[in-house]
Order: structure tokens, then C-alpha cells, then sequence
């Protein structure tokens, strides 16, 4: 047999399976394109996660957008983190140019142009479904976490957590425990020593100066309501393909705190929002994490650990987390490991250090007789890429150099005029874009201030006088009025706590 039949023969058995697959491209030997054999990848297998590398330029975003175009035409939604605001043209029809049609011909797919419906949203002021979530919903541990809290320091905020609940007080945005560390240390220091146990004025001045610290990086945006439902990211539209939920994070490049922050917080609001799955035909929801090194590299000891432990539960829930990075040594080790399909795209041998990167990047892979896979992974083109996928038995699929099939949608981004036009239609963004200050901790102890002084004040009258209603009452009766779910979500993030501890 020749070396060409052996290597279809190798490849059309390591890459058929039972269920849908989506077709990545076609499969390349000695650098041309095999027509007719194709790198197709089960909807089964995409919950094992995945990465997606390769230095800049190479084809990483079109990869994306081809898998998102994929996913979505299959029914499955899918949640693409845009930090470079280049991903956006996957809501319009792309055009049918010549380098488009000449690849597809290569690799012998039909190429037919598309649009996919997508939902633009935000974690700032930009034009979109704005993204927030309530401080109590955080919860103490979480909160904690991402302030970087030592153990004496996430102790004050658990009493915090814990003294809201008891007094019904949501704590809803940042305006919101920044009061209640002010009042347990000035006001009512006395009531919470009671209560609690002594707090040190130089623990709650930590914990302070690091909410400030979040908050110029923008986070005061990101905290209050109406926090969004994971739910809203689940849809479809009538002809039954997945919404691309595209999140906008073009100015949160230089603020990496807040974007591991929100990384976690909605990794764990997904894993404890969606139910088990077990073993499914296809996921529930594709996650892409564009520039991933951004939520690494500042990340703590302690974020790292829970986003691998995040990562590995949150497969059981039917969701497939994507990273995308130039240099796979971006991610951290225990991430690396639970990443099933591998997209590598060029990588460039300009240092020694370049050089040994690829050597240990070319190590990582399942080896191959057709490739010398470190020669291969400075030479790929552009739009071609080395791919390793699990099969359904969980065993690595053979090695294969790929054409990528290109996006049907447009490979550039929406004019703003186009980007308004999609956020008018928005539901979502009539849901979620009205600002709520409901009654919370900040108005709470704003009265409650208040009324302490007029009750001393009242107390002094007493004396003289006879005794009136006090506005204590008043406003203990207008207290329990305010719903409050913060024990219930409480309950849910103890249990995460325990996840997260294992
Ligand atoms: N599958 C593809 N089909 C057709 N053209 C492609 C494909 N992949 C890449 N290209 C071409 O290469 C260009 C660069 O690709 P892309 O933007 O995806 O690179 P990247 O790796 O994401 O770069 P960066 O690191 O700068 O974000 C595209 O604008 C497109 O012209
Ligand atoms: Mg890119």
C-alpha cells in the first residue's frame, strides 16, 4: 500500500463515529490537501474541552468562527469571549471570494455563504446585553477569592455575608459592602462585636483598599442587577440554530483581575445553574475563551486551582470550555491536561526559546509516521492547522495536518451601525439594560444610621415626655418588606465552596 492509501486508510478509521460530527477541513499529507478526506470531529466528544493555538495571524479567530458556524447549525448555542472585538461578523453573510472557493475546492467541501444568529453582550457601558451579577450571589467564598483575602481577611467578609443575611440585607453592588464595612467599624462596632467577635480596623482597611482596587478596574459596572440568567444563553432561533452569544471584552484587555473574576464567577453560576448530563449526544453550550493567557497570567495560586477544578466538573453539566492562546505553554499544566481536541496552527522559531517551546509543544502530541511534527508546526500555512481529537472511546484520534473549511459568515467585523441594529431587535437587551437600585445594605444602613440617632435623641425626649412609636419599628416593618434571596443563594454557593475544596 502506498504511503497516501495508508494514510487514508489510517485517518478514515480514526475519524468516523456514530453520532453528528462537525467537518473541520480537509486532510493534508506532504503539504497539498487530500480531496475527499475529511478531519471530522463528534458533537459527542466536543464536552472534553479543547485548544486552539498558534502565533498571530495563523487563523485562530477564523477557526472559532468556523466552529461556532458549526455548532450553531447543529442546534447548539454557543459563548464566544471577543477580546479583540474581531468575531463579530459571524451575525452577517460572508461574500464568495476567490481564496475561498479555490480552498474549498482543495479540500472538497461545498462552500455556500451564511449568517448566524448572534447576541451581542457587555460587561461595561458598551452597546449590549449588559452582563452583571449581585455581590450576594458571589457569595463569601467567591468574593473573597477574587480580592486575593487571606484566611483573617475572608473571615471579616463571611461575618459581613453573614450579618446581611441575618438583618435581610441584600448586598447587591460594591456602594453595598463598602457601607457595611464602614458601619461595622464605625457605628456598629459595638452591635457586630456582640454578635461576631472582635474585627480589627486594619483587616476591614485591606479588604477596603482592595474593593477600591476592583473597582477602578471597572468591577463597580459588573456588580448589582438585574443579574443575568445563564438560561438567556441557551436559545434559539426560529430555524433552530444555537445563538452565538458573543460577550465584548475589547476594554478589559488591560484589566485582568476583573476578566478572571468574571471568567470564574460565570463558570461556576454555569455549573451550578445547568443540570447533569452525563454521557449526551451533543453539548449544551460551547464556551470560547479568546487571548486565554490574559485570565492566566495574573490569575492567583488559588484561581488557578479552581479554574481547573472548574473546568473538569463543569464537562458533566454537557459544556465545552475552548482556549485560545498563541503559545499552548500559556495555559497551565492541569488545564492543558483536560483539553481533549487540539487545533495547533503555525508557530514561529525566531528565539531558542521559540525553538524549545515547539519541541515540547510537538512532544504533547500523539505521534505520527507521516509527520515530523516540529518541522510541521513552523512550515503550516496559513488556515491549516495540526489536529488531535478524542474519539468516543476517550483515546486520541490520529495526528492530522488540516485544511480549514472557511466561515460562511463574513470575516470581518460589523459596522456600529450593524451592532445597533442587532441590539434594537435584542430581547435580552430590554431585559437586562434597565439600571435597578433597589432597597439594599446601602439604604438600609443609611436609615438605620438615621434612626439610631433620632432613637437617642428620642430616648432624651422619653424623659420629659411620654413614650412614642420609634422609627426603629418603622423601619424594621419596611426591612422585612425587602425580598431578599441572598440565604438561598448562599446554600448553592456552599455548596461550590465544597466543590471547590476538593
Ligand atoms: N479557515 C480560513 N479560511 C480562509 N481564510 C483564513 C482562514 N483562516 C485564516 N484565514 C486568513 O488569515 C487571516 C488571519 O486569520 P485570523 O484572524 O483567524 O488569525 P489569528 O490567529 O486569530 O490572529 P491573531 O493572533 O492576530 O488574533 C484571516 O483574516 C483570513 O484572511
Ligand atoms: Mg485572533
Amino acid at each position: 500500500m502506498s504511503k497516501k492509501d495508508n494514510f487514508i486508510q489510517i485517518l478514515n478509521e480514526g475519524y468516523t463515529s456514530k453520532g453528528g460530527s462537525i467537518i473541520l477541513g480537509g486532510a493534508m499529507l506532504d503539504g497539498e490537501a487530500i480531496s475527499n478526506v475529511h478531519v471530522k470531529i463528534p458533537l459527542k466528544t466536543l464536552n472534553r474541552h479543547g485548544l486552539i493555538a498558534g502565533a498571530t495571524g495563523t487563523g485562530k479567530t477564523k477557526t472559532i468562527q468556523v466552529l461556532s458556524e458549526q455548532l450553531s447549525s447543529f442546534g447548539i448555542p454557543v459563548l464566544m469571549m471577543d477580546i479583540k472585538g474581531d468575531f463579530s461578523g459571524i451575525a452577517k453573510e460572508g461574500e464568495e471570494k476567490s481564496f475561498v472557493t479555490e480552498r474549498h475546492q482543495k479540500i472538497n467541501i461545498p462552500y455556500s455563504t451564511s449568517s448566524f444568529p448572534v447576541e451581542l453582550l457587555t460587561l461595561s457601558q458598551q452597546n449590549g446585553v449588559r452582563l452583571r451579577s449581585t455581590i450576594s450571589e458571589f457569595g463569601p467564598v467567591l468574593f473573597s477569592r477574587i480580592l486575593d483575602l487571606n484566611d483573617t481577611q475572608s473571615g471579616v467578609i463571611s461575618v459581613i455575608f453573614k450579618y446581611c443575611d441575618d438583618h435581610k440585607m441584600p448586598l447587591l453592588d460594591l456602594k453595598d459592602i463598602k457601607k457595611v464595612i464602614n458601619y461595622i467599624t464605625e457605628e456598629g462596632k459595638e452591635e457586630i462585636e456582640e454578635s461576631y467577635g472582635k474585627i480589627s480596623a486594619s483587616t476591614t482597611g485591606t479588604i477596603l483598599r482592595k474593593i477600591i482596587e476592583l473597582e477602578q478596574q471597572g468591577a463597580d459596572l459588573f456588580f448589582g442587577e438585574t443579574s443575568f440568567d445563564i438560561n438567556d444563553l441557551l436559545r434559539f432561533d426560529e430555524n433552530g440554530k444555537g445563538y452565538v452569544n458573543i460577550i465584548r471584552l475589547t476594554d478589559i484587555q488591560d484589566k485582568p483581575k476583573l476578566f478572571s473574576t468574571f471568567m470564574l464567577s460565570l463558570l461556576a453560576e454555569i455549573y451550578q445553574q445547568m443540570p447533569e448530563k452525563g454521557d449526551a449526544d451533543q453539548p449544551e453550550l460551547v464556551l470560547f475563551i479568546d487571548e486565554a493567557h490574559l485570565i492566566f497570567n495574573e490569575a492567583s495560586k488559588t484561581l488557578l486551582d479552581q479554574i481547573e477544578t472548574i473546568v473538569k466538573l463543569i464537562r458533566s453539566k454537557g459544556i465545552g470550555v475552548f482556549f485560545i492562546t498563541q503559545n499552548p505553554m500559556d495555559i497551565p499544566s492541569g488545564v492543558l491536561a483536560q483539553l481533549g481536541l487540539k487545533i495547533q496552527h503555525a508557530l514561529r522559531a525566531f528565539t531558542a526559546n521559540d525553538r524549545k517551546a515547539i519541541k515540547m509543544t510537538a512532544d504533547n502530541y500523539p505521534t505520527s509516521e507521516f509527520y515530523k511534527t516540529d518541522e510541521l508546526i513552523t512550515s503550516l500555512g496559513i488556515g491549516e492547522a495540526l489536529v488531535t481529537a478524542l474519539n468516543e472511546k476517550g483515546i486520541p484520534t490520529p495526528l492530522v495536518a488540516s485544511m480549514m473549511r472557511a466561515p460562511q459568515s463574513r470575516m470581518d467585523i460589523l459596522t456600529e451601525a450593524e451592532i445597533t441594529e442587532i441590539n434594537s431587535k435584542s430581547k435580552l437587551v430590554r431585559k437586562y439594560n434597565e439600571e435597578i437600585d433597589r432597597e439594599s445594605a446601602y439604604e438600609m444602613l443609611t436609615k438605620k444610621i438615621i434612626s439610631d440617632q433620632e432613637e437617642i435623641t428620642e430616648a432624651q425626649v422619653e424623659k420629659e415626655n411620654k413614650p412614642e412609636p420609634s422609627t426603629a419599628e418603622v423601619v424594621t416593618k419596611s426591612v422585612l418588606k425587602v425580598v431578599t434571596s441572598a440565604t438561598f443563594i448562599r446554600g448553592a454557593f456552599g455548596i461550590l465552596m465544597k466543590i471547590l475544596k476538593k
